[in-house]
């Protein structure tokens, strides 16, 4: 699905989503506006459980953090039963903010600062992905400093090429995350982490990508990864107890875009790892998944208001409007595409093609190009769908823009989870 679970076409040919209007939400709370379905994000939340738990009910699913969060929202993954996977002390001071449970929280990211490291072991965070030498030894001289052992997955690049945009690919040999396998750099890290005496090493970590459409990468992925445990628990005797496989699910942000469904995701993963445990002769790990996009991404859009309308040529008509870059980054980012209806002509034929400009000082701010949508009219409000991940997290103040609300809405109700940024807020880091 392109638009939230929930939406539908209104008698007076609005569209709806979670029983609100979003033609009165615009109104009400203004624009450029995210809308997330709550019922979407539990539903996707629920789907991915079900799908691996029926298959090994110790697998863990863990909420990427970075595709969206807040305070609220993550109380509503907590409701849920995942974990939460952060990647900076910000992400993580958030999840504490939630009331997220610590030993349910995972620290990723390539570059941890000291003060981040400190702030985690201080609530004694669930795990660790450790993905550099530095980062070890600075973990293990931190973790005795305070008497803790820190718990950690090592983090692997499987030498993987997932069909997505080079941007978004993390699994190549040639990428900043992790350690190699086939250089040996992950074998010898292992070996290292075992002699530290504040360390416990409790398996480990891959995320080839994201926005993955097809399986097969992930069919690869689970064959190098359970192939490494295999040798490492030959070579090194280590008991290799969690296999956590990332996320990267993609989604659909077109209607000709077919992502696998996260039931033949987990199909692939726990079926392919508990066929190569077997082969192998290898107690069958705990699996742990990262989802991000695939839990918010198609739960949210984003509503405008349409400004200015130009035609510049015989074949091309800008439609404006009052957000773009600073709100969107996806498209100047990775070319990322969508498609766009129009919230009030919900109900009416697209006949017109045009380009939705965003309104910053680029001329690559242009949100989607050369789409079909209804006679546009100042004042229409425009909707790009599946902008729940990886949207408002990347939002910015470029030419002092402030960043848009972030409302919730289920069964005819809405509620804000961000407020929108006011002009005095762009001030409050200012000193004169
Ligand atoms: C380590 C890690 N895990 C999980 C994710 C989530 O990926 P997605 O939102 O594509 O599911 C990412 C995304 O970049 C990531 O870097």
């Amino acid at each position: 699905m392109v638009l939230p679970l929930t939406s539908k076409t209104s008698p007076e040919g609005h569209l709806t989503i979670g029983g609100c209007d979003t033609v009165s939400l615009a109104k009400k709370y203004g624009t450029p506006l995210f809308v997330i379905d709550e019922e979407h994000v539990r539903k996707q939340c629920r789907r991915y459980k079900k799908a691996f738990r029926d298959l090994d009910e110790r697998c863990e699913i863990i909420y990427a953090g970075k595709a969206f969060l807040s305070v609220a929202f993550l109380k509503v993954i907590m409701e849920e039963g995942l974990s939460l996977d952060v990647m900076s002390g910000g992400e993580l001071f958030v999840g504490m903010k939630a009331g997220f449970p610590a030993g349910k929280m995972y620290f990723h990211g390539n570059n941890k600062t000291p003060e981040e490291l400190e702030l985690a072991l201080g609530v004694d965070l669930g795990r660790f992905v450790v993905d550099s030498k530095i980062e070890l030894e600075r973990l293990d001289r931190m973790a005795g400093a305070v008497g803790k052992k820190a718990h950690i997955l090592i983090r692997l690049t499987p030498g993987i090429h997932a069909t997505t945009h080079d941007y978004i690919k993390t699994g190549t040999e040639d990428t900043k995350f992790g350690f190699s396998i086939a250089s040996g750099a992950a074998l010898d890290i292992t070996g290292k982490a075992t002699e530290k005496a504040n360390i416990e090493l409790m398996g480990y970590h891959a995320h080839i990508g994201s926005q993955i459409l097809s399986l097969d990468a992930y069919e690869e992925t689970v064959e190098v990864l359970t192939d490494f445990i295999k040798q490492v628990e030959d070579e090194l005797g280590c008991d290799v107890k969690e296999l956590d496989v990332g996320g990267g699910l993609g989604i659909k942000y077109k209607s000709t875009d077919e992502p696998s469904g996260i039931e033949d995701f987990a199909g692939v993963i726990v079926g392919g790892i508990k066929r190569q445990a077997e082969r192998h002769g290898i107690k069958m790990p705990k699996i742990m998944t990262e989802p991000g996009r695939s839990i918010v991404g198609s739960a949210g859009v984003t509503l405008y208001t349409i400004g200015t309308i130009k035609t510049v040529s015989e074949s091309r008509t800008y439609v404006s409007v009052d957000g773009g870059m600073s709100d969107n980054l996806r498209p100047m980012l990775y070319g990322a595409t969508y498609e766009t209806l129009i919230a009030n002509k919900a109900d009416k034929g697209a006949t017109k093609t045009v380009s939705v400009a965003g309104k910053h000082c680029e001329s690559g701010d242009i949100l989607v190009e050369d789409i079909k949508i209804p006679e546009p009219e100042t004042g229409d409000i425009l909707v790009t769908p599946a902008t729940g991940a990886y949207g408002y997290v990347m939002a910015n103040n470029y030419n002092r823009q402030p960043r848009p609300a972030v409302i919730m809405v289920k069964d005819g109700s809405a509620r804000v989870i961000l407020r929108r940024e006011t002009y005095e807020d762009l001030l409050r880091l200012e000193e004169y």
